[in-house]
């Protein structure tokens, strides 16, 4: 049995939680999970919104499977995924995404995004200022190269050709200048993979226009936070796309939406988006032949049309996707 942590966090997080872990004890994943709270429903229990004890689990297992939390827009606390991606240093945040042939309207993406996770705006150095407030975006040497050369090693390791740089660096001349031209100086090191770079909102147009023409990207923090929603939404909606955060000790593997509060407790959520990390993580811990039966049964039950929750078409319970899914094991 592998030791995992699992952090069913806030809103439909329980709800898809119990189900990816039901699914992955069906299909033989032989897990041990070690179960805590984090986020707005730990703070209701017991005033933190990140006890010691979770921090604690995480260190002493290196594995994580995490449920969204809830981060209150406008006002409130810091996001407990920046504190959590901060605290383990969690670098990556690796997003792919790719089209699924009766769900997708788009038939032909196969995109893998690659999100520096530690800095630019997420520092959340918001100084008030005479008539308003401005914002730190930060851009680092160290943290730059670490995450363009993970892209390349990605692209390298995976038979991928090309990456491309997403910036702005025609109005930010010196943050996102020096993202991308230490982008161009370590491409040099990978002569086997085409680089290229587009300014980000041209990359929005190109995405929407021309998916099938990209291959892995690589972004700061909140271009890449933003693309890969956009790349969600041309493979068929948040409910079937996945994340890793990544560090050098420690994993942590999540779906790429948030708590999505309009529809918790209602037993309707797509658990998708989770089991798709959880096959992220089974082959994090070498269990890659298990990733692939699940994978196998996700894409039958799709490509079959069978018991779709509602943000794929469908009127099904999250209960009824659940089985659906186990019984294409
Ligand atoms: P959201 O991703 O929670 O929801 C956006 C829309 O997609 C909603 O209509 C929701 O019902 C739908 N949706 C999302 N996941 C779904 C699923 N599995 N099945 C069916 N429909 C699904 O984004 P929103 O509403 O902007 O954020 C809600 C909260 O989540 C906020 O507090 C935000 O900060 C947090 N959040 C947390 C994340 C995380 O923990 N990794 C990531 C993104 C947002």
């Amino acid at each position: 049995m592998t030791d995992i942590v699992l952090l069913p966090g806030d809103g439909i997080g329980p709800e898809i939680v119990k189900s990816v872990c039901t699914i992955l004890d069906k299909a033989g994943a032989d897990l041990c999970y070690h179960t805590y709270d984090i986020g707005q429903t730990s703070y209701d229990n017991c005033g933190k919104l990140i006890p010691e004890e979770t921090l604690e689990a995480i260190k002493k297992y290196k594995v994580a499977l995490k449920g969204p939390v809830t981060t209150p827009v406008g006002k409130g606390f810091r996001s407990v995924n920046v504190n959590l991606r901060l605290a383990f240093d969690l670098y990556v945040n690796l997003r792919p995404a790719y089209s699924i042939q009766n769900i997708s309207k788009y038939k032909n993406v196969d995109i893998v995004t690659v999100r520096e996770n530690t800095e630019d705006l997420y520092i959340g150095e918001e100084h008030e200022i005479e008539n308003g407030f401005e914002a730190i975006k930060r851009i680092t040497i160290p943290a730059t190269d670490r995450i363009i050369r993970y892209a390349f090693e990605y692209a390298k390791n995976n038979n991928r050709k090309k990456v491309t740089c997403i910036h702005k660096a025609n109005i930010l001349k010196n943050s996102d200048g020096l993202f991308l031209k230490r982008f161009k100086e370590i491409a040099l090191e990978y002569p086997e993979i085409t680089p290229d770079d587009k300014i980000i909102d041209n990359m929005c147009m190109q995405l929407v226009m021309y998916p099938e023409k990209y291959d892995v990207l690589v972004a700061p923090n909140l271009y890449g936070d933003i693309i890969s929603d956009l790349i969600a939404g041309l493979v068929g909606g948040l409910g079937l796309v996945p994340g890793a955060n990544l560090g050098t000790d420690v994993a942590i593997f999540e779906a790429v939406h948030g708590s999505a509060p309009d529809i918790a407790g209602k037993g309707i959520a797509n658990p998708i988006a989770l089991l798709q990390a959880a096959c992220m993580m089974l082959e994090h811990i070498g269990k890659n032949d298990i990733a692939k039966k699940i994978t196998n049964a996700i894409l039958k039950t799709l490509n079959n049309g069978q018991s779709l929750t509602k943000d794929l078409g469908g009127s099904a319970t999250t209960l009824e996707l659940t089985n659906a899914i186990i019984s294409n094991l």
